[in-house]
Formats: structure tokens, sequence, C-alpha cells
């Protein structure tokens, strides 16, 4: 299969990622169905889009006439059957929860036609802990996009031991066909490139604040002061969702057993309030 073969493209999960990824192939000139299982996420993502697309057309950023044609080619469907029945590309952009995705990725092996690449956006899980649900696993590989999706240049993608050459091929080329600057990941590490990186970070900023040795916010001043990062660690995780960064820890702290990699307590205390960011109104930071 060539890129020039890919028409129809679903995205699953209409979250934080999931609707700017959506978007962001409409524009590409894709014809996208964007599935979830909440009505009220596809309801927020609908009304995302007619917001946004008169918005950047005000701005001069782009014609009418893209605009017209990207919510002429974006149609949203609580129905997984409807949405990946007859897609070429998916885009998994659902909860970093493994049972749920590898159950997803199953479902879409029997749903999606046997031509059709099916691609994770998760954040850390390399797609063969999820390629042998299905039986396609050359077709199966990691494609991370970066939040907001509609902005953020990078894609991560991941090569496993089971994805096929002309499945990365593509996968790249689908990423320079949304104006996106795909780096490939010859093998799997969990975490890829820049999340392993901005773990660290985050890892370190966590421990300073579980310490008492300086606030969020503090520690936030510091970064953003010192190492000229545009959002502090604790920002940047309330604009993230602190339940991914909870989620994340759980998937991997499973995985190792190691304690080192359970979520901070930080993290659970703000997970269990509800508190998860931007999202909820209130994270780290307050957003009335
Ligand atoms: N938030 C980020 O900054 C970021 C960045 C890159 C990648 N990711 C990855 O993207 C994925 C989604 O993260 P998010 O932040 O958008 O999460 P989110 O919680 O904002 O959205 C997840 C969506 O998935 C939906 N969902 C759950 N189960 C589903 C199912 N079975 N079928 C369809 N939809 C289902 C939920 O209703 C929700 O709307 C995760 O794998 C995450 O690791 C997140």
């Amino acid at each position: 299969m060539k890129i020039d073969n890919i028409k129809k493209i679903c995205v699953i999960g209409a979250g934080n990622m999931g609707h700017q990824i959506a978007l962001c192939t409409a524009l590409a000139g894709f014809q996208v169905r964007c599935t979830d299982i909440s009505q009220d996420m596809l309801n927020k993502a609908e009304d995302f889009t007619r917001t946004y697309l008169p918005e950047r057309v005000a701005k001069g950023k782009i014609p009418q006439a893209q605009a017209d044609q990207a919510l002429s080619n974006l149609s949203f469907t609580q129905n997984l059957e409807e949405a990946a029945g007859e897609a070429d590309f998916v885009i998994e952009a659902a909860v970093e929860i493994m049972d749920i995705k590898r159950k997803l990725f199953a479902d879409l092996d029997r749903i999606a036609p046997p031509h059709a690449i099916l691609a994770t956006n998760s954040s850390f899980i390399v797609s063969s802990k999820i390629a042998d649900a299905t039986k396609r696993p050359d077709k199966v590989c990691n494609m991370h996009f970066f939040n907001p999706a509609l902005v953020m240049k990078l894609v991560e993608v991941v090569k496993g031991p089971h994805t096929s050459i002309e499945t990365v091929q593509v996968t790249m080329d689908l990423c320079t066909k949304l104006g996106k600057n795909g780096v490939l990941l010859k093998k799997e590490i969990y975490g890829f490139l820049v999340n392993r990186i901005l773990s660290a970070l985050h890892h370190e900023a966590l421990f300073l604040a579980d310490m008492g040795i300086a606030s969020p916010e503090e520690i936030d001043m510091a970064v953003t002061n010192a190492l000229g990062h545009p959002m502090g660690p604790f920002r940047l995780m309330d604009f993230t969702g602190i339940d991914l960064s909870y989620y994340i820890g759980m998937e991997r702290y499973r995985e190792t057993g190691d304690p080192k990699d359970k979520p901070s307590p930080l993290v659970i205390e703000k997970f269990f309030k509800g508190e998860y960011g931007k999202k909820t109104k209130k994270g780290f930071y307050s957003y009335e």
C-alpha cells in the first residue's frame, strides 16, 4: 500500500488528543470519522471544530474553502463499526489503559478493512504490547502526536519487530501529508524519545515537590526562568492531564513491579481528588 491509497481515516477517542488529530487529518484533505464511547466528548469535539475553523479563517491562517472542506470531511459517531468499517488508516487515541487498547485493537481488526493500518497514539505503550490482539501485526505501529496536535510539529513513528517496512513508510508519509515532521524510531523503547527525556524532568520535579523542597509554582518558575522551557513540569501536567500521568505510572508499575515506577504521592492525591488539570478546571493550578 502507498500513501495515495489512504483516503479515509478513523480516529478513536475525542479527548485531549483525538479531537485535534481528527481535525488535523480533516484539514489535510482526508475523510475522517472520529469515534468515542462518550457522546459528550464527541459533542465537545464537534463544538471545538465549529469554533476553531472560522477563527482560523478570520485570522487569515487558512482559506475559507479549506475550512469548508475540513468541516465536510469530518464526522463524529459513537458507533465503532461506522467509524472504522471503511477506514484505510486508524489512529487510536483512547484512554491510556492497556486492556482498553488491546480490546479496541481486537475489535478494529474485525471491523476495519484488511488493508487498513492500525496505529496507536499511546504516549508510552509500545505497539508490540497490542499488535498480538490482531491478526495483522505487520500493519500495527505507534504514531505518537504531541499536545496540542494541531500545533505541535513532531510525530514519533515507532517500528515494532512485527511492523512491516511498508507500514512504517506509509505512516511516515502520512506525517508529511499532515504537515508534521515524522521521526522514525527503528526499535521499540518505552516512552520513545521525547517522553523519556520529559519523564526524567517530571520525576525530579515531583520528587522535589513531594519532599517539600519547593512548591509546584516555584519549581515551574525555576524551570521556565532558568531552562527556558515555555512551561514548567506542573503546568504541563495540568495541560496534558494528571489522570494521564497516573495511568502511565500505574501501567508501568504493573509491568515492572518496581515501586519507583509508581505515580508520585502528589499525582496519586490529585488523581483521587478528581483534579486532573485544565480539563477539570483544577489541577496543580486553578482554571476557574
Ligand atoms: N494528553 C496528552 O498530552 C497526550 C499526548 C500524546 C499522546 N497521548 C495519548 O493519547 C491517548 C489519549 O490521551 P488523551 O489525553 O486524549 O486522553 P483523554 O482522557 O482526554 O481522552 C481519551 C478519550 O478516550 C475515550 N475512550 C475511552 N475508552 C474508549 C473506547 N473503548 N473507545 C473509544 N473511546 C474511548 C474517552 O471517552 C475519552 O474521551 C493516550 O493513549 C495518551 O497516552 C496523550
